[in-house]
């Protein structure tokens, strides 16, 4: 049993999670959201003076709703990258802090590899055939990779222009609501004809697993243009809802296209979904329908856990640092805004 404390400072929330193993004990997210929102986007500085103020209280406020003691930890996690460099540093250098002073293992975690493992984290002990096809679908990212059965994970394809979840959030915006307004968008989706406009599915059928959303972004534009929303109240919500559901099927198509030959050509039967966009109601009924079909079966987190919070960190930690030594740890302190992964060597970042 590992009693682990994780800190997510990657952006613009402050997380703080404890978990036993796999199973959550508290995860805290303070949101910064008002305070952009005063600057009308992030402000990198302001972000991290943000993270140290916030960063002792939710670390306390998480430890207590657990119930756990620092001297009861094992080992304390943080992400150190992809991120707001200053954000980064603020979260790594408390965990590091934390670990030294209770004489523990540290180990820093890439925040990408952390929303992999987030499927892990109900607390059933779930544990999928392997290799299975991991999709995280964020804001800023849509990758599609394969977790091992030795549990590496290596990159496979992503988008090669805009996010599921910024195209989402472009459109939503389009039509009035506030950022982020993949939530908004997926509301009205669940209500609305999904065939009703046929969108491009672009690079379906392409050899490669990468993804292209930005024309699909340009096609719905077009069709606003085509055919304003009705002035009549009712019509215009009719039609909003059939023009979402539509781009929603439009890229879970594409996504559920990657999956399934993917899944074929490694021989994988389950898929496990991260990230914000697998939040969606949407997302989770469509994949539910279609990819039984080909052999695979979905996972996602609970909605708390595709966004993003600490408790993913905690998992990534679970499954990558349960035996290491406290004098393993020293060398991880470096933090890295644009860690990523590199499809080349299929390495983590
Ligand atoms: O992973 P995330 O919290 O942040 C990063 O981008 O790293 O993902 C945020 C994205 C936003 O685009 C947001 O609109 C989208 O996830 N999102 C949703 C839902 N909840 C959040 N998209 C569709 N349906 C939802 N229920
Ligand atoms: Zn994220």
């Amino acid at each position: 049993m590992t009693l682990i404390l994780a800190i997510d400072t990657s952006c613009d929330d402050t997380s703080v999670a404890v978990t036993r193993d796999l199973a959550v004990l508290s995860c805290k997210v303070r949101s910064q959201m008002e305070l952009h929102e005063a600057f009308g986007g992030i402000v990198p500085e302001e972000a991290s003076r943000a993270h140290g103020e916030a960063i002792d209280r939710v670390a306390a406020a998480a430890l207590a709703e657990a119930g756990i003691s620092v001297a009861e930890l094992d080992l304390v996690a943080a992400t150190n990258g992809p991120g707001l460099l200053g954000s980064l540093l603020v979260g790594l250098n408390y965990g590091r802090g934390l670990a030294l002073a209770a004489g523990i293992p540290f180990y820093a975690a890439n925040h990408m590899l952390g929303h992999v493992f987030s499927p892990f984290l109900a607390g059933d002990g779930f544990s999928p055939p392997l290799p299975a096809v991991t999709l995280t679908v964020s804001g800023g990212h849509t990758l599609i990779g394969l977790l091992d059965p030795d549990l590496r994970h290596r990159y496979h394809g992503s988008t090669i222009d805009d996010a599921a979840g910024e195209i989402i959030d472009k459109l939503g915006r389009r039509l009035g609501h506030p950022y982020p307004a993949g939530p908004h968008v997926d509301a009205e989706a669940l209500t609305g004809n999904p065939k009703a406009v046929r969108f491009p599915r672009p690079l379906r059928g392409e050899p490669a697993f990468d993804f292209s959303f930005s024309g699909l972004k340009t096609a719905f534009l077009r069709e606003l243009e085509r055919a304003p929303l009705p002035a009549d109240p009712a019509l215009a919500a009719a039609r909003r809802a059939d023009l979402f559901a539509s781009l929603m099927a439009a890229i879970a198509d594409c996504l559920l296209d990657r999956i399934a030959r993917l899944a074929k050509e490694a021989g994988a039967r389950a898929c496990l979904f991260a990230g914000g966009v697998a939040a969606s109601g949407f997302l989770r009924r469509f994949m539910a329908e279609h990819l039984p079909r080909h052999g695979v079966e979905p996972r996602f987190p609970d909605r708390a856990h595709c966004t993003d919070n600490a408790a993913m960190i905690a998992a990534c930690a679970y499954f990558r640092a349960r035996h290491r030594t406290f004098e393993e740890s020293f060398a991880d302190l470096s933090a890295d805004a644009f860690a990523q992964f590199d499809f080349e060597a299929g390495a983590e970042g």
